[in-house]
């Protein structure tokens, strides 16, 4: 996998960002400055240039557009780095279009940047919501694996086939459905086979990076929770196909990977319904932090990681602990806060490039 690093941003007409050009360290950006000013947005542009989309869900192109701006449109100049080498990337967004150019020449697809982002309020939706779960997942898997990524999106084309099918029947819409599910079985099987796989790298990784950062021994697990795990293709289509009387009163399709879950367990005890609050920050933030270690153990490379306002989280041993992990790794990591005592214990840092962000202007201490 490539390793990624962003050299230089220049961005125009987003949110309330100043139109500056913004040196960036290859290794450690600390983004300072108090509440409302810009860090997130900052960031959010850093994902933007990289995923062609936010980290805050719905975002749409009006909410991204500074509210100052005189032309609808939002331009992004940047210098990034690809294993080493120096590339420009540019692109120009508005409402209907956007177009990309990667050393001056337009490019379609989106380059293949892992950014993992960090923030410890999500902890709290993850823990409730099994959409959340199951988008984290997918979204995680999908960067490390690209043909994860295509029978997601073949399974998800499917399933939008199927639910027009069962919503409008048409004439014969039995027959096309029994057709889908036949194809529907082996994309099945397969991500069912990949999810596993990846928690079966992920769980060795997850207690030792917890004890790294927060100094506890605690024993993290994640599980799939699927009704097709170690299912032969019989028995995958006996499911699918079980409920459709229910499906074509519904207009939807009620069985399929769509439905799995996830189970994180901490010390055994299933963590979304018995852990603090506290506990299940530590959990998602070691979750994190396991996933950005895959990287180094599968690739040898890393992503680039976004941190916002994880200060509030952890007391002082525990700034330190997350500061030497930093500190040690290999990674392009900008972290935000407006914590004043954070910010003195990330100042400790050697390598480390101080941002701050002041109404929008971003400037370096
Ligand atoms: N489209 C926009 N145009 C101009 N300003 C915006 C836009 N969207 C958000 N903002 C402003 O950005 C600020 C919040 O920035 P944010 O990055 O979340 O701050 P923080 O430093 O706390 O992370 C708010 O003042 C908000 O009004
Ligand atoms: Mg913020």
């Amino acid at each position: 996998m490539d390793n990624f690093k962003i050299l230089k941003l220049k961005i125009e007409n987003f949110r309330n960002l100043e139109n500056d050009i913004v040196e960036f360290s290859k290794n450690i950006n600390c983004i300072f400055g108090d509440n409302g000013n810009g860090k997130t947005n900052l960031l959010e542009a850093i994902h933007y240039l990289f995923k062609r989309k936010s980290f805050r869900k719905n975002t749409s192109f009006p909410q991204l557009l500074s509210i100052d701006s005189e032309k609808p449109e939002i331009i992004f100049s940047s210098v990034i780095e690809i294993n080493g080498n120096m590339a420009p990337l540019s692109g120009k967004i508005t409402e209907k279009n956007s177009d990309w150019y990667l050393d001056s020449q337009k490019t379609k697809r989106k380059i293949e940047a892992p950014v993992v982002f960090i923030n410890p309020f999500d902890s709290y939706e993850f823990h409730k919501t099994a959409s959340m779960r199951r988008t984290w997942f997918d979204n995680q898997i999908s960067q490390i694996d690209k043909e994860y990524k295509k029978y997601l999106s073949s399974y998800n084309q499917m399933l939008r086939q199927r639910n027009t099918l069962l919503k409008k029947k048409p004439s014969h819409y039995r027959d096309q459905i029994i057709a889908i599910d036949t194809q529907r079985i082996s994309v099945i099987k397969n991500i069912v086979e990949k999810r596993n796989e990846f928690l079966k790298q992920l769980n060795p990784i997850c207690s030792p990076v917890f004890k790294k950062i927060f100094s506890e021994e605690h024993q993290l697990e994640i599980f799939l929770d699927s009704e097709f795990n170690n299912l032969n293709e019989e028995k995958i289509l006996k499911i699918i196909g079980s409920q459709i009387e229910k499906e074509e009163i519904l207009g939807f399709t009620l069985s399929g990977i769509h439905k799995d879950d996830y189970t994180l367990l901490f010390d055994g005890i299933n963590s979304f319904e018995y852990c603090s609050l506290g506990q299940q920050k530590m959990s998602y933030i070691s979750l994190l932090f396991a996933y950005i270690e895959l990287f180094r153990y599968k690739f040898e490379s890393f992503p680039i990681v976004l941190i916002d306002d994880v200060s509030g989280e952890l007391d002082g041993k525990r700034w330190s602990n997350l500061v030497s992990f930093l500190d040690n790794s290999m990674f392009q990591v900008f972290i935000t806060t407006a914590n004043e005592n954070f910010k003195k214990e990330l100042e400790k840092m050697a390598n480390v490039e101080n941002i701050f962000v002041n109404s929008g202007l971003i400037e370096k201490i």
